[in-house]
């Protein structure tokens, strides 16, 4: 698989505490082109979302982090970039499942499922200056040959999703082309085609869902779309429309 510039520059590595941060520190001490990767068999500090762990068996996963320099775009477009990471995953994982035969699914913001489980999360960190971007470190998550969890009952892998063992290699690759290709989309203004293709798969889009806010309240409410800015539009119970972030919502089907 060929990309023009995502993995030209890859650093393999055998341990580190975070990718993301590996790749934080490149930036500010010396100056790593636009598409470089940086990979390891084992993160001793691995970042999620909302400040969690992510936790990854040594050797067995793609755990990878991507240096991009998005500076044609806005600051308060910066969840762009969380829809077109969402949406390379999501291509490469309908690529392997060339029959169609699975449930793929992007659950807002950005994690993927496959049958309603989590097979891979995705960590955006910005630096900006001014108004718009200086760099962003797009840090992927994606379960690979992991076949236990140690107590997480909604996380699956390739391995686990298709009864067999995968190439890491080849799958990060595989992510490298399609981020490249959903990067070039956003960089050539086609706006239009990524949120139509986030909604599409997006998962519960104008199906009644349960929610919990962060008050600890519980509420079914239809996903109805996503702000510019990137928050989740809820039809409530009283059928008015209200927008959440991340921080103010939690889907209660597992995460
Ligand atoms: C999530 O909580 O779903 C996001 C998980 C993101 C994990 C990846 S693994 C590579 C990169 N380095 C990190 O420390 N986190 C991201």
């Amino acid at each position: 698989m060929e990309t023009l510039f995502i993995g030209k520059s890859l650093h393999f590595l055998h341990e580190v505490e975070s990718t993301n941060t590996y790749a934080m520190n490149l930036l500010r001490n010396v100056n790593p082109i636009e598409g470089t990767v940086i990979h390891t068999d084992h993160q001793t500090k691995g970042k999620g979302q909302r400040g969690a762990v992510w936790a990854s068996k040594m050797g067995q996963n793609v755990t990878m982090s991507v240096i991009l320099k998005p500076t044609f775009l806005i600051q308060n477009r910066s969840f762009y970039l969380s829809k077109i990471a969402a949406l390379a995953l999501y291509d490469v994982l309908t690529d392997i499942d060339a029959k169609g035969q699975y449930d793929i699914k992007i659950k807002w913001p950005n994690d993927i499922l496959i049958n309603q489980k989590k097979i891979a999360g995705i960590l955006i960190e910005n630096n900006l200056s001014d108004k718009s971007f200086q760099y962003s470190v797009i840090g992927i998550g994606f379960n690979v040959n992991q076949t236990e969890f140690d107590g997480l009952l909604n996380a699956t892998s390739l391995s686990f999703a298709f009864g067999k063992n995968f190439e890491r290699l080849s799958v990060m690759m595989h992510i490298c082309a399609k981020l490249e290709k959903w990067y070039l989309k956003l960089k050539e203004g086609r706006m239009d085609l990524i949120d139509e293709t986030y909604l599409k798969c997006l998962l519960g889009l104008n199906q009644l869902l349960d929610f919990e806010d962060s008050n600890g309240y519980r509420f079914a409410a239809i996903p109805k779309s996503v702000t510019t800015q990137g928050k989740l539009i809820l039809l409530m119970p009283d059928n008015e429309e209200r927008d959440f972030d991340i921080k103010e919502l939690k889907f209660l089907l597992g995460s």
